[in-house]
């Protein structure tokens, strides 16, 4: 047995609690790692609402990311060794002493990095990774506009659209814009004291963004098409505002050849979130152990206070990630 962090029932966060939970057995290709970490996402508190229950086969208990010490290495493995530190994107679990991960999706935490700031790494960097070079394609010198440019997601993005030579704008509520300037985007929209369609067609001579990079979806949906250039290309990783859209005008999209696409990290197969780890460590652990990328970690919990984390996150007082420090007696 270990503990973890469990829901009485789905609500909010007064249902978390630290109980009995079952300690995960690694199966072929795996590995069991002590968990000293524990990123918190957006995703968790939507699970604990009871409205995003995890993939089928993934773990019940929250979490989806983590930093740890190998404990026990599963069948046919031969990456990691008993006593590496780890971390990695799993499919839930994070918030517990213990978790399975395929070996495939661990990546060996930097030197001199603390397991803190690696588990603030996986689901973030991925996220924003995927949605830069796999959907958006991004190239050097392009535009490109982070929605949510605070957030865990968007200060990931921010430094990644930098390291590959792209130049990033953002919106996000004003205290968080000279975090957002630090991590290099080139200019910061107060979307709640501002139009940004007009913040961003005024700062791109009326051309438009190649690219970008959406969380709030159904109320910013039009403005994003209006603030498009030809063959601009919008992925729309959340719906924080909602998903309704009236009165569209499709045509917009053949006239500037739009491409819009819809994403969620999660329900990829394995297989899939492995190429995308394989590319992702390619890119980036170096340049994590150089610090020309940096995990932004706005703050750190003990486990249990995990309520008073969820409910910051909540009240969207984080820039960048919250991070859970696990504990082991
Ligand atoms: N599709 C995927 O694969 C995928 C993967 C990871 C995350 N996500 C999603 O991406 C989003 C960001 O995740 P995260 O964990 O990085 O979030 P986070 O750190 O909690 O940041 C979210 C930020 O979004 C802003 N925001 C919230 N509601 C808003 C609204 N209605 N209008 C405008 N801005 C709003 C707030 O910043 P301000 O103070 O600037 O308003 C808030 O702090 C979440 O919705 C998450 O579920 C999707």
């Amino acid at each position: 047995m270990m503990k973890a962090i469990l829901i009485r029932e789905f609500g909010d966060a007064g249902q978390l609690y630290i109980g009995d939970a079952k300690k995960p057995v690694v199966g072929p290709g795996q590995l069991l790692v002590k968990i000293y970490a524990a990123g918190i996402n957006r995703a968790d508190t939507f699970q604990r609402q009871g409205k995003y229950p995890p993939p089928a086969g993934a773990s019940e208990i929250l979490g989806l990311e983590m930093a740890g010490i190998v404990e026990d290495t599963g069948p046919e493995t031969s990456r990691f060794q008993k006593g590496d530190h780890v971390f990695g994107l799993i499919p839930g679990g994070g918030y517990a002493q213990y978790a399975a991960i395929h070996e495939e999706m661990a990546m060996p935490v930097p030197e001199n990095m603390s397991m803190t700031h690696a588990a603030a790494i996986p689901e973030a960097f991925l996220t924003a990774f995927q949605a830069l070079r796999w959907h958006g394609n991004i190239q050097v010198e392009e535009d490109v506009l982070i929605h949510a440019g605070g957030s865990g997601v968007g200060t990931a993005a921010i430094q990644l659209a930098q390291a590959i030579g792209a130049k990033s704008i953002v919106t996000a509520s004003a205290p968080k814009h000279e975090v957002c300037l630090k991590l290099g985007t080139k200019k910061a929209i107060d979307y709640k004291n501002e139009d940004f369609k007009t913040a961003v067609l005024e700062y791109t001579d009326q051309k438009g963004v190649d690219l970008i990079i959406d969380f709030i979806g159904g109320p910013y949906f039009k403005d994003n098409i209006d603030c498009l250039n030809r063959d601009g290309r919008l992925v729309i990783l959340a719906t924080l505002g909602g998903g309704n859209v009236e009165n569209f005008d499709v045509r917009k999209m053949l006239v500037n050849r739009l491409n819009i696409i819809g994403s969620t990290l999660r329900s990829r197969s394995i297989d899939y979130q492995i190429a995308l780890t394989h590319e992702f460590r390619e890119f980036a652990l170096q340049r994590f152990t150089n610090s020309n990328l940096k995990p932004v970690v706005d703050k750190i919990f003990n486990w249990e206070d995990v309520k008073d984390a969820h409910e910051y996150m909540e009240a969207n007082k984080n820039t960048g990630k919250i991070i859970l420090e696990v504990k082991h007696l």
